[in-house]
């Protein structure tokens, strides 16, 4: 089997992998636009990031990404989420995947603006509600996907119910870890699929040092579900804060500024988040797919590197 080319809308990508968006600042301009040069689709991680950042890592992105194509994913809880739409369609972005929540809005600004919209959905029943308001693709995400997740169903077992409900072209997410996983996927009749803790290897991710290390050192042990205050549950790496999460201890925030739509207040994810990328995992969580553990080589390397690696192990398993 020959690799297919990804569509959506008007796009082509020579390759059918998304790098899966990742807040706060983990898939900044640097990551999105290093995988995009390589046939592949960069995906800046927007929530949490103010207008004006959101731009300069957009020109960032582009300014690498040599014409590939770059797209932002934002979060649907997040306050200033219709903002960060206009932003990115205002600098003229090739598309918007949103997850975390389900916006009726977006369709119409994606119209507006021409640019593709892609929804992540867990149930097939949110997948067709999507293709019906104008969706052009869908992600099916299962719980072994990292950050925030919208079901505790695999998604080998959501992805067939998905790809029968819709017409759309369908990416799969969640625990696709390497290129055999990939190939499983595509003969299953994916038409890409999105990976995300694969990525954070990457030199290009913006994460801290203290971050990646923690994802070179995590056993199966170490991955949690945590539940955060949006709402969902998290899948994360184990650290003290996590640790805190774990037993009710977790410190209530301190001068929020009320940035998600709902916040059950108990702690404040995105500082948990900011404090992690910046390298205080101690004070921090560290988001992960489920699989980070079955890496097989975790050494820290350029991204066009680690896609070369998921085409060739891609190719072994016969695709
Ligand atoms: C560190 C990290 C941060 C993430 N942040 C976001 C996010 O901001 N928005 C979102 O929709 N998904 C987010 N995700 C989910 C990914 O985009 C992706 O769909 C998922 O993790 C795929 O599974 P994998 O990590 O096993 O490849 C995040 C995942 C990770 C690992």
């Amino acid at each position: 089997m020959s690799l297919p080319k990804l569509k959506i809308d008007t796009l082509t990508a020579q390759l059918p992998i998304i790098q899966g968006g990742m807040a706060v600042r983990i898939s900044t301009g640097a990551l999105a636009g290093a995988v995009a040069k390589t046939g592949a689709i960069g995906i800046i991680g927007a929530s949490g990031m103010a207008f004006d950042e959101l731009r300069k890592e957009i020109q960032i992105a582009r300014e690498r990404a040599a014409g590939g194509i770059v797209g932002i994913n934002i979060m649907f809880a997040a306050r200033d989420f219709i903002g960060v739409v206009q932003t990115a369609i205002k600098e003229k972005i090739d598309l918007i995947i949103t997850g975390a929540g389900f916006s009726r809005d977006i369709f119409k600004y994606g119209q507006d603006g021409n640019t593709p919209i892609v929804s992540i959905v867990s149930t097939a029943r949110l997948a067709e509600t999507a293709q019906r308001l104008g969706a052009s693709a869908i992600v099916v995400e299962g719980k072994e996907a990292g950050g925030h997740l919208g079901t505790d169903r695999s998604v080998w077992d959501i992805f067939p119910e998905v790809k029968k409900a819709v017409s759309l072209p369908v990416i799969a997410a969640g625990g696709i870890i390497n290129g055999a996983e990939m190939c499983k996927a595509l003969k299953l009749g994916a038409d890409g699929v999105q990976m995300a803790t694969r990525f954070v290897l990457a030199e290009e991710c913006a994460a801290a040092p203290e971050y990646k290390h923690r994802y070179q050192t995590a056993t199966k042990d170490d991955v949690v579900i945590i539940s955060s205050p949006v709402g969902m549950p998290g899948r994360a790496i184990k650290t003290a804060f996590v640790e805190k999460i774990l037993a009710n201890q977790a410190p209530r925030p301190i001068g929020c500024d009320f940035c998600l739509k709902k916040c059950s207040l108990k702690y404040c994810i995105i500082q948990a988040l900011i404090n992690s990328q910046k390298g205080d995992i101690d004070h921090g969580v560290v988001f992960s797919g489920e699989y980070v553990w079955k890496i097989k080589d975790r050494s820290i390397k350029p991204a066009a590197k680690i896609v070369t690696e998921i085409l060739q192990e891609a190719k072994e398993a016969g695709c």
